[in-house]
């Protein structure tokens, strides 16, 4: 698309193979931003990218593993000489259920994915972003961050790390040109809503005074405004998209 303050800029989204990563991705491409979309299933990444078109590309990415970011970033910034724009979409919500019946596994594999997938991202990317002095960074955290969902700890608290580590990368960076974000979302219609229990999304959606769930292309929406140009003045902060669930 010609025209738009955002042509030709370069962007890698984490977990776009599908859901909110794949809606996020395909807003981006319809500004004229080159996409990596990046994600464990590469294969349904590859052909989620061929439907976006020339601009968009499958990259295999596990995010919990420090070569694979290194590989993957390594790619996108040959393939297209750079990387302006990171969102650190890739999550799961792993089982529902008290913490006592959680084995440390469980534990493990929510924050490995969810908050050091998230570390390993920045870490990997910001290099590149301080050394052309432009970047933005979002980073989908959860309404479950902020008030903390019941039979979901490992989820909860990943989320609040990835608030937290949004804050604190925000400021390290906040006078080299480079903005970073979080966005929490409260229930979106996904896939991972396979991962948890009936009761726990009744339980979710009961919380949400607008009275129903969001679609990824609302998320799509503030994270696109997000990766922007337009945004300037905004960084260490977190966006709600909860249809008013958040209280603060
Ligand atoms: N759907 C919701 O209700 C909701 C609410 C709040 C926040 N979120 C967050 O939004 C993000 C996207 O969620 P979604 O609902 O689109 O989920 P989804 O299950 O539809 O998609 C998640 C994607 O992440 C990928 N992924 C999983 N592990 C990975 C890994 N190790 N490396 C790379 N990719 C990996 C999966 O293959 C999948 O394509 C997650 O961080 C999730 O926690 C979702």
């Amino acid at each position: 698309m010609e025209g738009t303050s955002q042509e030709g800029r370069v962007a890698i989204v984490t977990g776009a193979a599908r859901g909110i990563g794949l809606a996020i991705a395909r807003r981006l491409a319809q500004d004229g931003v080159k996409v990596a979309l990046a994600d464990i299933d590469a294969q349904t990444a590859h052909s989620a990218a061929a439907s976006l078109g020339e601009q968009a590309t499958g990259v295999s990415l596990d995010v919990t593993n420090p070569e694979s970011w290194d590989a993957a970033v390594g790619q996108v910034a040959s393939r297209w000489g750079r990387v302006d724009i990171l969102v650190n979409n890739a999550g799961i919500a792993g089982r529902s259920a008290p913490i006592w019946e959680l084995v440390v596994e469980e534990w493990r594999d929510v924050i490995n994915i969810d908050l050091t997938g998230v570390f390993l991202g920045c870490r990997t990317v910001l290099p590149r972003m301080i050394d052309r002095g432009y970047g933005r960074i979002v980073n989908v955290a959860s309404i479950a961050g902020k008030e903390g969902n019941p039979n979901a700890v490992p989820y909860s608290a990943a989320k609040s790390g990835v608030i937290g580590l949004t804050k604190a990368v925000a400021k390290e960076v906040a006078t080299k040109g480079i903005l970073v974000n979080a966005v929490t979302p409260a229930v979106i219609a996904t896939e991972i809503l396979k991962q948890v229990s009936d009761e726990h999304i009744a339980y979710m959606t009961s919380k949400i005074p607008m009275g129903r769930v969001g679609q990824p292309e609302e998320v799509a929406e503030l994270v696109r405004f997000l990766c922007s140009d337009e945004l300037t003045f905004s960084t260490g902060a977190v966006f709600d998209i909860s249809g008013g669930r958040a209280t603060y």
